[in-house]
Formats: C-alpha cells, sequence, structure tokens
C-alpha cells in the first residue's frame, strides 16, 4: 500500500499544501465516497422503503445495503444496525431509551473522566432524573483506564458501564473485552463509545461481547450526519423508540401504534438514505486500505511524532504513551487557542481546545490542549512541517517574553 497514491484520492491532498492532523475531529473524504454520494442524489433521489418504483427500489438497496456492510464490518446482525445522526445521537439513544426503562434509584452507572462527553452526559442524565448514582472509574497515573482500576468502582448495584474504546484526548486503548467480561459477572450493560475506535482498528462485537457499540461515519471517511449503534437483539427488542412518526410504525389508531421490528423502530421519518450509502462507501474504501495498513501508518507516525516532539525544550505532552496517532500536548506558557493560530498560518491544521472532554481538562489542570491526530494518509513530511510549527509558535511567543 503505497500513501502517496492513496493521498490522491483526497482533493485537499492534491490541490492544497494543508497538513490535516486534525483527524480526531474528522477524517478527509476520499473522492470514492463522494461519488458516490454524488451518484444517490443525482442519479436516485429518491426515497427509500415507500416507493413501488425502480429508482425508489435501488435507493432502498443501497441504503439496506449499507447496513450489511455495518454488520459485515462489526461482525453482528443487519438487524442489530441502527442508523443514528452520529456516535452522540446513537450513545444519546441508548441512555433516553434502555436508560430510562432500568436505571432505578440507587442504581450506579460507571464511566470514567476520560470520557468524550457526548459518552458521559447522555448517562448523567438518566441518573439525576432517576436518582441514580454516576461512579467513576479512578484513572491511574497516565489518565488511563485500568481494569484494576475498573474493579475498584464496579459492584453488585453496577447496572451499566458507559466507557470508551479509544479516548478521543489521549488516544489510550481501553482494555475494553475484560472490563465488558467482568461487568457481565455483575450483569451490568456496557456501551462502548467506539467514535475513535472504529476508524482505526477492526471492531468485533462478538468477540468483544459488548451490548452497544456506537460509531460515527463522518471520522472514517464517509459523511458527516450519519453514525450508527450496534446493539444485541434482544436488547433492541425491548427498548422502546424515543422518536416517533413516519416509517416506524406497524399500526396507528388514534390512540396508540405498534411499531416495526429492530432497527426500524428507531429510524423514524425519512431515513439518512445519502448518509448511509455515504458511510456504505467509506466502509469499502477503508476496507480496500485495510485495518493493518491503517493501525501500521498510526504506529509509524506516532513514534516519529513523539520522538520529535521530545527533543523540543518548552512543550509538555500530556500522553507520552499514546496507544494511537492522538498526542496531546501544549507549549508552556501559552494559550493552545493563541498557539493554534500559528498552527493555522502554517497551513497545519490541528484541534486546540477542551475536545469536548473537559472532565478530563481538569484532571490534567488544563483548560485545554493542542491536539494532533493523525490516519493514514498521513506521511512523516506532514509530522516535519508540524513538528516546524511547534518551533515556529515557540519562537513567535517566545519574543514577547
Ligand atoms: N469528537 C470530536 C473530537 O474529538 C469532534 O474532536
Amino acid at each position: 500500500m503505497d500513501v502517496h497514491s492513496i493521498r490522491k484520492d483526497f482533493y485537499i491532498l492534491v490541490n492544497s499544501d494543508l497538513v490535516y492532523l486534525d483527524n480526531a475531529a474528522s477524517s478527509l473524504k476520499p473522492k470514492p465516497v463522494i461519488d458516490m454520494i454524488n451518484f444517490y442524489n443525482e442519479r436516485l433521489g429518491v426515497n427509500v422503503h415507500r416507493g413501488v418504483y425502480r429508482l425508489s427500489h435501488e435507493a432502498t438497496e443501497l441504503y439496506e445495503g449499507a447496513r450489511e456492510k455495518v454488520a459485515k464490518l462489526l461482525n453482528c446482525r443487519f438487524e442489530e444496525v441502527v442508523f443514528t445522526r452520529g456516535t452522540s445521537s446513537a450513545l444519546n439513544l441508548v441512555a433516553s431509551s434502555l436508560g430510562m426503562q432500568i436505571i432505578e434509584l440507587g442504581d450506579e452507572i460507571i464511566t470514567s473522566e476520560l470520557e468524550h462527553h457526548s459518552s458521559m452526559l447522555p448517562w448523567q442524565n438518566v441518573a439525576r432524573k432517576k436518582n441514580a448514582k454516576l461512579v467513576f472509574v479512578p484513572l491511574d497515573e497516565d489518565k488511563r483506564i485500568t481494569v484494576e482500576n475498573f474493579k475498584k468502582v464496579l459492584s453488585d448495584k453496577t447496572k451499566v458501564v458507559a466507557l470508551n474504546y479509544i479516548s478521543n484526548a489521549m488516544g489510550y486503548i481501553t482494555p475494553i473485552k475484560e472490563i465488558i467480561r467482568l461487568a457481565h459477572e455483575k450483569g451490568a450493560i456496557v456501551i462502548v463509545d467506539s467514535a475513535q475506535a472504529a476508524p482505526h482498528m477492526p471492531i468485533d462485537v462478538k468477540d468483544l461481547d459488548c451490548d452497544f457499540l456506537a460509531f460515527s461515519g463522518h471520522k472514517m471517511c464517509g459523511p458527516t450526519g450519519i453514525g450508527v449503534l450496534y446493539g444485541k437483539h434482544h436488547l433492541l427488542q425491548t427498548m422502546e423508540p424515543v422518536e416517533f412518526g413516519g416509517d416506524m410504525i406497524d399500526t396507528v389508531e388514534l390512540s396508540c401504534a405498534t411499531f416495526k421490528e429492530t432497527p426500524y423502530k428507531f429510524e423514524t421519518g425519512t431515513p439518512i438514505i445519502g448518509g448511509a450509502i455515504g458511510l456504505g462507501a467509506a466502509i469499502d474504501y477503508i476496507n480496500s486500505i485495510g485495518y493493518d495498513f491503517i493501525m501500521q501508518q498510526d504506529n509509524i507516525l506516532r513514534d516519529y511524532m513523539l520522538q520529535e516532539m521530545k527533543n523540543i525544550n518548552g512543550i509538555t505532552i500530556y500522553n507520552p504513551k499514546t496507544d494511537t496517532g492522538i498526542v496531546s500536548f501544549n507549549i508552556d506558557g501559552v494559550h493552545p487557542h493563541d498557539a493554534a493560530t500559528v498552527f493555522d498560518q502554517e497551513n497545519v491544521a490541528i484541534r486546540a481546545g477542551h475536545h469536548c472532554a473537559q472532565p478530563l481538562m481538569r484532571c490534567l489542570n488544563q483548560v485545554a490542549t493542542i491536539r494532533a491526530s493523525t490516519y493514514f494518509y498521513n506521511t512523516k513530511e506532514d509530522i516535519d512541517r508540524f513538528i516546524q510549527a511547534i518551533h515556529k509558535a515557540k519562537a513567535f511567543f517566545d519574543s514577547f517574553i
């Protein structure tokens, strides 16, 4: 696999000198994915499920074909794939439906300070409404979730465990399989935020035995506005819909209605047709690149980035033992948003902020960090330009001292 030929699929990489290192926020979109989205909009453009004409059948086949592709990617059943607007809406769906049905006074919900807000806040809301208790896995000295620390908070009261698979701010891989095994011994349900994992590593939900898992299309070469909730079939069956309206019903009376089987009872209104078809194309694209290559690239770029960054005085790296291509750091004495303007001038795209992980920022005693995050189309030359930008930012702000 040749990274320089891969880069030809990405308009921005061919037509600008941008160094794109904000992949944890969103990946770039390759031509085959854009072509497929355009194909739907230009050549089909019609609704699914309802139409009894050829174009609608074709659109339905592509839409449901995308669900097949997700099922194959995750190693689950077709009916276990619910299309959502993204990871956040998938995680909210579980909390608003199952969470509100099963959580009772005094129950405990385990989450962590390493979570993206979307993994934690839906459960904060359930806990508040149901007088349940949110319990946080103590992070270790590197701010990691460990099995040992998970065991410290797991109890007979644990009803739900909501944790990330890969931290969006620190790039750590959570030992989620062992955590799931332990949680199941207590009869708890485990929800895995895989927004950062699905783009970077193969996921087998049967092997993990997770109860729910969520990810977004746009971080893995797909379009924005589409995501996936995987749920074990028997759990999805017990869950009530949280949105009501067209396409999700079976029969409607004036005072009551019955609903379709999962996944359709959760996909009300006209579904995210172009988004799902685009996600299907993104999965084909990712499969053509291969997770072996993706993980190899992340590791090579991470090692090179850390090696070069460790030679720079006056920066603090918060996750020098990151497991992935996500590196969080600050230039000492410089606000990350100020530093970000220099990166932008150098045409290096990084994210500066709290990364939707304010509790973690508090653990780090920072208001924000600069985050660089790689993907398979990045090169060592990108890292060199990123390192140069750090030097420029340092020199610029040092000149004011
Ligand atoms: N969740 C995305 C990030 O971490 C937006 O940047």
